[in-house]
C-alpha cells in the first residue's frame, strides 16, 4: 500500500466512537487521532484567553500555534494536563460552536493529517472520512439514537465525577447534533463510501467485530 492506511470513524457525540476507535487501533497496533479532543483543547485555550467564539481570525491563529500534545493517554496544553478539563459539557459546546468556523477547521487540518504515521491510523471525529482523510481505506459512520447517546454520556460523566442531569444531556446532545449537522463547512454526515453502523442495540464488541470484518474485506492487516 503506497499510503499509510487509515480507518475513519465518524459520528455524533456519544455514539461510542472513542471506545471503538481505541479498540480497533489496539487490535492493529495503530495510532489514534481523537480529533474532537483537538477542537476541545482549542476551545479551552480560547476560553482561557478570553477569545470570543465568534472571533474567527484570532481562533485561526490560535489553531495554528496551539501547543497541544497527547502523551500516555493524557492531553497536555503548554505542558499542563488538561485531560479532565476538556471533557466538560461547557467546553464541548464551545468546541462545537468554534468548529463551525472555516478558519478554525483550516487551521487544524494539517495538524490532524500529521497523525497519519506508520503502521496506520484510526481517526475519530465528524469529518475524518469526508474531509481530513477522504482517501481512507475504510470509512465508518457510527450512530445511535439521541436518548441512547445521552444515557451513555451520562454514565461516562458520572463515573468521571461530574455532576450532570440526564434530561439536560438529551437537550445538549440534540442541540449539538443540530449544530454539527447543520453547519455549512464539513457538516457531520456519512461519506458516500462509508459503512453506516447504528449502535443503538449493539454492544461495543459487536461494533468492533463488524469494523474488523470490513477491514479484513479491504485487505487491511490485523
Ligand atoms: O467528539 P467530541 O464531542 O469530543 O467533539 C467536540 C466538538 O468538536 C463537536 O461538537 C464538534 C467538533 N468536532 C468537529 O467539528 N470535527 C471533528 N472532526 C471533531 C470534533
Amino acid at each position: 500500500m503506497s499510503q499509510v492506511p487509515v480507518i475513519t470513524i465518524d459520528g455524533p457525540s456519544g455514539s461510542g466512537k472513542g471506545t471503538v476507535t481505541a479498540l480497533v487501533a489496539a487490535h492493529f497496533g495503530w495510532q489514534v487521532l481523537d480529533s474532537g479532543a483537538i477542537y476541545r483543547v482549542l476551545a479551552l485555550a480560547a476560553e482561557q484567553s478570553g477569545i470570543a467564539p465568534t472571533n474567527e481570525a484570532a481562533l485561526r491563529t490560535m489553531a495554528l500555534q496551539l501547543q497541544v500534545q497527547f502523551v500516555d493517554g493524557k492531553t497536555l496544553l503548554n505542558g499542563a494536563d488538561i485531560s479532565r478539563a476538556i471533557r466538560n459539557e461547557t467546553v464541548g459546546a464551545y468546541a462545537s460552536q468554534i468548529a463551525a468556523l472555516p478558519g478554525v477547521r483550516e487551521g487544524l487540518l494539517q495538524r490532524q493529517r500529521d497523525f497519519r504515521l506508520a503502521p496506520g491510523l484510526v481517526a475519530d471525529g465528524r469529518d475524518m472520512g469526508t474531509v481530513v482523510f477522504a482517501d481512507a481505506q475504510l470509512k465508518v459512520f457510527l450512530t445511535a439514537s439521541a436518548e441512547e447517546r445521552a444515557r451513555r454520556r451520562y454514565l461516562q460523566l458520572k463515573n468521571a465525577g461530574h455532576s450532570v442531569s440526564l434530561p439536560d444531556l438529551v437537550e445538549e446532545i440534540r442541540a449539538r447534533d443540530e449544530r454539527d449537522t447543520g453547519r455549512e463547512v464539513a457538516p457531520l454526515k456519512p461519506a458516500d463510501d462509508a459503512v453506516v453502523l447504528d449502535s443503538t442495540t449493539l454492544t461495543i464488541e459487536q461494533v468492533v467485530e463488524r469494523i474488523l470484518a470490513e477491514a479484513t474485506a479491504r485487505g487491511l492487516a490485523g
